[in-house]
């Protein structure tokens, strides 16, 4: 009765040069021997228990990768329920609507569990046991949320205002829902209190986000469900129609529905999420979650260091060797290097923005 749905289409730039067009960030093993998107893959399959019936995952990706998540799956040794595949990314918005239609393609109306495939999670059992709640409440049709503890002000995430004081066992009802708010408001948010970062995992019922989409973004469920109409299968594989889904409106799940549920017919709580949780966007995030030398040096590869300090170096053909630095970020691999100021590893992205006007 619960279907895992994994958003793995995106193209995760700030983590270049690994994370690339053809292999994204979701694939890499950036904190181990399991990609991001297997490690995804491995927390869903367990949320079962005496209640929730766990089916396999639904995954929508990009046809190009493919083959490289159902390779990433089969090494895991999870069954794929069945791959989504877009001719092109429109965001996660009309990703989600594939999956809710697919999912009810039998008449069923499963709790979808939605998460992305861009995360680590440190503490697995605090995650399965808020997942479980999530679910347990989106089974009445209510729409759920994730909420993890902020300590910066971030701007790539969105913020979960809550209802104080705090309700019901751990279960909160949302007052507003502000996706990437600017600097200053999220350094407001912070010295308020009372907000948390979305950690961008969805627990509903397909039909609740079919309603909830029909009401804010008719257009973007239209044009989903002509796409779907024209779809394709091929085993485990199902290809909407091209030209429909390419004309579909990009837009995050974030911007078309949940900023606008609070307040409105499709009310959406919160469950706190206190699990280690780690969105893995940028290269800084990176060199947070990995173990690091007493210097806060964390290295992966072949690489020799001298009187640095916190630095993250990947070396993946080369080796690299840093003298007297601080704080850099250094990444090696056959083609391109990257060395930046861990600061600003956000803006990496500008990198690949000149390489795409370049090509
Ligand atoms: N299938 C598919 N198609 N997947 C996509 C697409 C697409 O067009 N675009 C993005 N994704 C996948 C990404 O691979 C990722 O796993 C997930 O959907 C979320 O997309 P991101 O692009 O990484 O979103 P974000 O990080 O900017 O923001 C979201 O996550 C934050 C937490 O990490 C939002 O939900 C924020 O509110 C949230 O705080
Ligand atoms: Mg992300």
């Amino acid at each position: 009765n619960v279907t895992p749905v994994i958003l793995c289409g995106g193209s995760g730039t700030r983590l270049w040069p690994l994370s690339r067009t053809g292999f994204p960030k979701q694939f890499l093993c950036l904190t181990g021997d399991k990609s991001l998107f297997q490690q995804a893959a491995l927390r869903l399959g367990n949320l079962g228990n005496a209640q929730i019936q766990v089916a396999s995952p639904l995954i929508v990706t990009g046809e190009d990768h493919r083959f490289l998540a159902a390779e990433q799956l089969r090494e895991i040794g999870v069954e794929l329920g069945c791959a989504l595949l877009e001719p092109v990314g429109r965001n996660t918005a009309p990703a989600l609507t594939l999956a809710a239609l697919a999912a009810m393609e039998d008449g069923a109306d499963p709790v979808l569990v939605v998460t992305p495939a861009d995360q680590t999670v440190v503490k697995a059992d605090s995650f399965t046991s808020a997942m479980q709640q999530a679910v347990a409440e989106a089974a009445n049709g209510t729409i759920v949320i994730l909420g993890v503890m902020p300590n910066k002000p971030e701007t790539g995430y969105g913020y979960i205002q809550i209802n104080q004081p705090e309700e019901n066992a751990g279960i909160h009802n949302v007052r507003r829902f502000v996706e990437k708010p600017d600097a200053p408001t999220a350094e407001n948010y912070l010295n308020e209190g009372g907000y948390y970062w979305n950690a961008g995992i969805f627990v509903l019922k397909s039909s609740a986000w079919l309603k909830a989409l029909e009401q804010f973004r008719p257009d973007i469920l239209q044009a989903t469900q002509a796409a779907w109409d024209k779809r394709s299968a091929d085993n485990a594989f199902t290809r909407p129609g091209k030209a429909e889904f390419a004309a579909i409106s990009s837009e995050s799940v974030d911007y078309a529905a949940m900023e606008h549920c609070p307040g409105s017919n499709f009310p959406i709580k919160m469950v706190p999420l206190d699990a280690g949780w780690n969105d893995l966007g940028a290269w800084d995030a990176v060199w947070n979650v990995l173990p690091k030398d007493e210097a806060g040096n964390a290295h992966l590869g072949d690489v020799l260091t001298t009187d640095s300090r916190n630095t993250l170096v990947h070396a993946t053909s080369r080796l690299v060797s840093l003298v007297g630095v601080e704080n850099l970020i250094v990444v090696e691999t056959p083609d391109a290097v990257l060395v930046a100021d861990k600061s600003r590893s956000q803006d990496v992205k500008h990198i690949v923005n000149q390489l795409q006007k370049t090509k």
